[in-house]
């Protein structure tokens, strides 16, 4: 029987270890846990979400406070529109962010950044454009798009002159949105380095309706394959979602998958983002414990704790401060949704808004608790301490056992 480490991805003439770390924002993919997955061999993501807070927490930059400073004016004023970022300051962050990750860089693998399209900011092109081209000029190894079809993203790059040697992929989770995406930018003549294929059991925002339960990864991979056979396309299709064990990524890798992209395993180490309490509760979580519903602003279904406690919050939206939700027109779901319950509750205490919330403030609080459909399997991945908790794990230790384990197995976790 083989396992992970009997096949490579190859991109040009270089070789990886066929395990990428997906990005997981805001800042739960870390820097450290990306650059661990290049040092093993891989490659790791960071995520460009709320980059000017990730500056903020990582290098003492002011970018947020600076911002609320400039808008606090707007704060009760249920129009957003006026709400900008300075392109300057998001060019500034994501230097920072991508360039001080890249400096960290050992060994040989690579550092990909993630950039969600549905990260509107209130200026959709102008802002997703600094984002890629910073990221660029920071080195960053590739770019991964993500939560969105990302229709004109490649032609916002096209004229930079990494755009033709950085890696630069797409997530799709349909041949239907592969075909969009290849049709687009057909002109540039300018192909994706990568497709991630990413299914319904993965964590963040899913690519699918709430019948997502009716989609399977294998059945979505495999007419991708089919797809871009009968195309003559030769793009490394990577398989994301649900692939828990080595035996899991060995058997895409088996069916033609060049890599898989892997996330939930590594929520509960040292390096992720997360806090230590929530890891708990990712630990803790039993399959009836985690939900898919459409609180997510974006619009996409997205899987999490039941109990997280962004569900229902009130609080007021946070844009003078973040806004990264904004559209074009300054407008976002959870304002609409959170002006009702105003409207109906006028002193604005214990306001509880259900349908929607408050993304960018609730993310950044790490207090919603996004997760892949298998994180009630994270228990079995280690031991419990003495108190009744579990113990967390090194990345190094979940990449080598994605790359080493057959069977089925899981390593358990080294001795204290
Ligand atoms: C906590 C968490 C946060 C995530 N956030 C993002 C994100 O910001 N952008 C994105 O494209 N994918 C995101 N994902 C999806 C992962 O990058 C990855 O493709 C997927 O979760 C892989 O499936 P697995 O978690 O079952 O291994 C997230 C996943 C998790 C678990």
């Amino acid at each position: 029987m083989k396992c992970v480490d009997d096949f490579r991805l190859t991109f040009g003439t270089r070789e990886y270890v066929p395990i990428i770390v997906g990005g997981m924002g805001v800042d739960i993919s870390t820097a450290e846990l990306a650059l661990e997955a290049a040092r093993l061999g891989g490659i790791g993501h960071i995520s460009d979400a709320m980059v000017t807070d990730v500056s903020d927490r990582r290098f003492d930059t002011s970018f947020v406070k600076d911002k609320t400073r400039l808008y606090r004016y707007n704060i009760h004023n249920s129009d957003k529109s006026e709400v900008k970022f300075h392109l300057g300051a998001i060019a500034e962050a994501t230097r920072r962010h991508v360039g001080a990750t890249m400096e960290a860089k050992q060994g040989d693998g690579l550092i990909f950044v993630n950039c969600m399209e549905k990260l509107t900011m209130n200026a959709p092109r102008e802002t997703l454009q600094v984002r890629m081209a910073s990221a660029l000029d920071a080195g960053v190894d590739g770019i991964t798009l993500s939560a969105g079809l990302h229709l004109g993203s490649f032609a916002l790059i096209a004229d930079h002159p990494r755009f033709r040697d950085a890696k630069l992929g797409i997530i799709i989770s349909s041949v239907r949105a592969l075909q969009l995406f290849l049709r687009k930018n057909a002109r540039l003549d300018r192909l994706p380095d990568f497709i991630v294929v990413e299914g319904p059991l993965a964590g963040g925002h899913l690519g699918f309706g709430m019948d997502w339960a009716q989609h399977d990864l294998a059945t979505i991979v495999h007419e991708v394959h089919q797809y871009l056979l009968q195309e003559h396309l030769t793009i490394p299709v990577i398989a994301a979602g649900g692939i828990f064990t080595g035996s899991d990524a060995v058997s895409f890798l088996e069916t033609g998958s060049a890599a898989v992209q892997v996330a939930t395993r590594f929520t509960v180490t040292h390096e992720c983002g997360l806090p230590a309490d929530v890891k708990q509760e990712y630990f803790r979580a039993s399959e009836a414990d985690i939900e898919v519903n459409t609180i997510s602003p974006t619009g996409y279904p997205m899987r999490m704790l039941k109990n997280s406690p962004a569900i229902g919050d009130g609080i007021r939206p946070n844009c003078e401060s973040y806004g990264y939700l904004l559209d074009g027109n300054g407008h976002c779901a959870y304002i609409s949704a959170y002006n009702r319950e105003l409207a109906l509750h006028p002193d604005g205490k214990n306001l509880s808004v259900k349908d929607k919330t408050c993304l960018c403030t609730q993310m950044r609080n790490f207090r919603c608790w996004t997760c892949g459909h298998n994180t009630y399997r994270l228990k079995d991945t280690t031991r419990r301490t003495p108190e009744g908790g579990y113990v967390l794990l090194s990345a190094e230790h979940v990449f080598r056992d994605y790359q080493y384990s057959k069977d089925g197995d899981i390593a358990p976790a080294p001795a204290a």
